[in-house]
């Protein structure tokens, strides 16, 4: 496939893609776009009960805000996250943020070491290591209730957010930023338990209690919009099963996965994206494996355990071929990062093929 222009360029920092962009296709007018490759359909499928286009689009992250938004949306990308928020503002990580990595063959989920660079290949890896970065809330409110209100008909712009740690008990503020994310009226809710960002062995969701009391916590905050979770990779059944059994029942879906630790290293073997960031999240390609895992893992629970709730597949999808897998995995809808961010027309072309 050949290289577009991504819609965030890696060379520029989080705040000058944030006010810059979106770049490539992303930026151009829908007007200007190429026709022949329009694909939508109208309202033929249902998602978390509300009618959609289409059951794809793009997961928390690469959409920054409301232009993002606009940009994806426009583009055909029916159920668009804009990216996770707080309830303080937060900094990003400096540059480099996204760097191309190569790892020999699949890479495992054990914090394999991979050769990281500019070079932006395809088949694309890519490591993402920004700290999940948020304005004040009374900035990203506003600019998200815009991004909500561009959806078109049948389109679902779905809030993502994070409690921070040090502000207390974390389930308060995480249930402090579904209140704040509700009040932009995103039709769906999704709480990020899956950030890499304080090292692998301690992300939220491997903390089943903690998950249990921050999902209540949300529920009871915003109990009439449909809550959706961001988990990491589970190995097997077994490690899951217990984390379903607990809340399986109150959540009304999962997004999975979020990316793979690893650690880039840059031609000279030292950690590329510096000394104080060993390791970092790999998505796209070269995680497709795990992603298909998790979801077959996630349908097979639901139905063995008689659960009811819908899947976001995620995970290296570039191609409608990578999309099929997915459903076929059990995915009630599919997203893709990456592959998004580097080939703009990508809902056309999946849309093309249904
Ligand atoms: C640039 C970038 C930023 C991301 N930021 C977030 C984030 O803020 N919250 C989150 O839940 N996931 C975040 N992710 C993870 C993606 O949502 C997704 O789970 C992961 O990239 C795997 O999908 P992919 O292989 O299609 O890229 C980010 C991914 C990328 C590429």
């Amino acid at each position: 496939m050949k290289n577009l222009t991504p819609f965030y360029d890696p060379m520029l920092s989080y705040e000058d893609n944030y006010a810059k962009g979106p770049f490539g296709l992303f930026a151009t007018p829908e007007e200007t776009q190429d026709k022949s490759i329009v694909g939508d359909t109208k309202q033929r499928e249902t998602f978390a009960g509300l009618p959609v286009n289409s059951l794809f689009g793009i997961p928390a992250g690469p959409l920054l805000n409301s232009n993002y938004v606009k940009a994806a949306l426009a583009h055909g990308f029916d159920l668009c996250v804009y990216k996770t928020v707080r309830t303080v503002p937060h900094k990003s990580h400096p540059l480099p943020n996204v760097l191309s990595v190569h790892p020999e063959g699949k890479l495992s989920a054990n914090r394999d070491t991979v050769f990281a660079d500019n070079s932006y290949t395809q088949p694309l890896s890519i490591t993402n290591s920004f700290g999940v970065p948020s304005f004040s809330p009374d900035i990203w409110q506003e600019d998200m209730a815009d991004a909500v209100n561009a959806a078109k008909e049948g389109q679902y712009v779905i809030g993502s957010f994070q409690g921070t740690q040090g502000r207390g008990a974390i389930e308060k503020d995480y249930a402090l930023a579904a209140r704040l994310v509700s009040e932009t009226n995103a039709p769906i809710l999704e709480a990020n338990l899956s950030c890499p960002n304080e090292g692998a062995d301690k992300l939220l969701c491997f903390d089943f209690d903690k998950v249990e009391r921050i999902a209540g916590e949300i529920k009871n905050a915003v109990p009439d919009r449909p809550l959706f979770l961001k988990l990491a990779y589970f190995s097997d059944d077994a490690a899951v099963a217990p984390l379903l059994q607990k809340i399986g029942h109150i959540i009304d879906g999962f997004s999975t996965i979020n990316t793979l630790s690893a650690r880039p290293i840059n031609r000279q073997g030292l950690p590329a994206l510096g000394a104080d960031r060993i390791e970092a999240g790999v998505c796209g390609d070269a995680i497709r494996w795990a992603g298909i895992d998790m979801v077959s893992r996630l349908a097979r629970l639901r139905q063995n355990m008689d659960l009811n709730f819908s899947i976001i597949g995620v995970g290296g999808v570039s191609t409608f071929e990578h999309y099929q897998q997915l459903r076929e995995a059990g995915a009630d809808a599919v997203m893709s990062a990456t592959g998004a961010m580097w080939n703009p027309n990508l809902a056309r072309m999946i849309k093309r093929n249904l």
